[in-house]
């Protein structure tokens, strides 16, 4: 069995920061101690020299794009810039072509990561106005959560039947995702742009089309509907400030009926970048005022939010380099995630112990995922090491989305991933991905 010890480590996890050693065994965190010495000749030992040793992120919303999209990205090239960004599992979502609707369609995706994937992963069935008895078959061990869009986005799965929604609500068990903004409001918004400047809107209108209300209209109905069925519901990127006044602090996430999610976009740009990045920052929803954005930092730090995720959702650039009504949605992020925010611990923003709980613990709290998102003993060994003052800077050479691009290029962060580990296995270090993979398909304890 492989041996790894990782030396001098800065050990961050379940709220506290200590310096210590961590000995591996195979994909299991076996031992955690102020100084381990190596058992036998056949460790091999990483000393990290005082750096930050993290639990792996798991993302809980990536989209992938395979099958179906594999211009814009591929579970290969995308779990690569995951691994890249330190993040180690992913729930990946179905707004693929095939969408992901079925069982079938869900163990092919299953199949094709067992092959491709660098980081542990799970695919997230899709719910429709006309599946609810698949949902229903959906194995729970196997399956993160349903996922709902109500508002329309990449892939035309919206779900806009309201009785449809109300059995989906009173009878499915799983965690159910919403991607939560009002079909009617956005339309009528989108038709006030159309006649006020044709097929010329700037994409600063973008947060004025897909606007406070329309979240807001969204998720207060979700959390109705889940208050009256006992639905237990997580609702996707929170954009607004309004929205962050739906969601209480609970003592318990386990028990927590009612959870929340923001991304990284919403926490780092607003509207005033517009006018500097255009389709690059258009995102549904989207990027919005500077008080939104502080609205959202607020609700993070006391705990109304309860997970950061990417979101990252892949296109071409010649895709978004079209006009307004043509140029998609979304944007890469998975590689930078983890970066971004620690820029944020340097600004004193947020607690690196912060941090780790909502890109790490919560997510494996939340769904139901009884081994990752710690460093404990028994544990398994998802790790990234990090280090918090080496700047680089995002540039097209070092960007490993197949997309090519990032909102991100020019930036210079202060910290960089040194290595990543999953499942006990080195899978990047220093700018390379190591084609041996170690990546397992995650398993939920419910
Ligand atoms: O901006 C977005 N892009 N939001 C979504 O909900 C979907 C995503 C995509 O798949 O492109």
């Amino acid at each position: 069995m492989k041996k790894t010890l990782i030396k001098n480590a800065r050990i961050v996890t379940d709220m506290k920061v200590f310096d210590g050693d961590i000995y591996i065994e195979g994909d299991t965190i076996v031992e955690i101690a102020d100084s381990i010495s190596a058992k036998s000749g056949d460790t091999s030992i990483i000393d990290v020299e005082g750096k930050y040793v993290l639990p792996g992120v798991i993302d809980d919303q990536v989209h992938f794009r395979e099958p179906g999209l594999t211009h814009k990205g591929d579970i290969a090239s995308e779990s690569a810039a995951a691994v890249a960004g330190g993040i180690t599992s992913y729930m990946e979502m179905p707004n693929t072509i095939p969408q992901t609707t079925s069982m079938e369609e869900w163990q092919k995706k299953m199949d094709i990561a067992a092959r491709d994937s660098y980081a542990n992963y799970a695919f997230m069935l899709g719910g429709t106005n006309d599946n609810l008895e698949e949902i229903l078959k959906a194995d729970t061990s196997r399956i993160p959560a349903l996922k709902l869009f109500l508002g329309s986005s990449t892939g035309n799965m919206l779900v806009d039947d309201v009785e449809v929604l109300k059995k989906i609500f009173s009878k499915v068990k799983l965690r159910i995702a919403l991607h939560c903004e009002d079909e009617g409001t956005i339309k009528a918004n989108l038709q006030k742009a159309i006649d006020k400047y044709g097929e010329d809107i700037p994409f600063d209108q973008h947060p004025v089309i897909r606007d406070v209300e329309a979240c807001y209209k969204s998720s207060s109905q979700a959390i109705k509907l889940a208050q009256k069925t006992g639905a237990r519901i997580h609702v996707f990127h929170l954009s607004t400030g309004k929205e962050t006044a739906l969601f209480e602090k609970k003592a318990s996430l386990k028990d927590k009926q009612i959870t929340s999610e923001v991304c990284i976009h919403h926490l780092w740009f607003t509207d005033e970048d517009y006018a500097s990045k255009g389709s690059k920052i258009k995102w549904n929803p989207a990027v919005k005022s500077v008080d939104d954005r502080e609205q959202l930092w607020k609700a993070l730090l006391d705990d109304r939010i309860d997970v950061i995720a990417t979101d990252h959702a892949p296109h071409t650039l010649e895709e978004k380099s079209n006009k307004y009504l043509k140029a998609p949605s979304g944007g890469p992020l998975v590689q930078h995630a983890l970066t971004a925010m620690l820029q944020f611990v340097h600004q004193e923003r947020i607690t690196i112990e912060k941090v780790v709980q909502k890109m790490c613990h919560n997510p494996a709290i939340l769904f139901d995922i009884p081994d990752r998102g710690f460093i404990r003993e028994g544990f398994k060994a998802d790790l990234v090491v990090v280090d918090t003052n080496n700047p680089w800077t995002v540039t097209k050479e070092n960007i490993l989305a197949k997309c090519g691009w990032s909102p991100f290029e020019g930036v210079t962060f202060k910290s960089r991933i040194s290595h990543t580990l999953v499942n006990g296995h080195v899978v990047y270090q220093n700018f390379k991905v190591n084609e041996n993979k170690a990546a397992q398909a995650l398993t939920f304890k419910r």
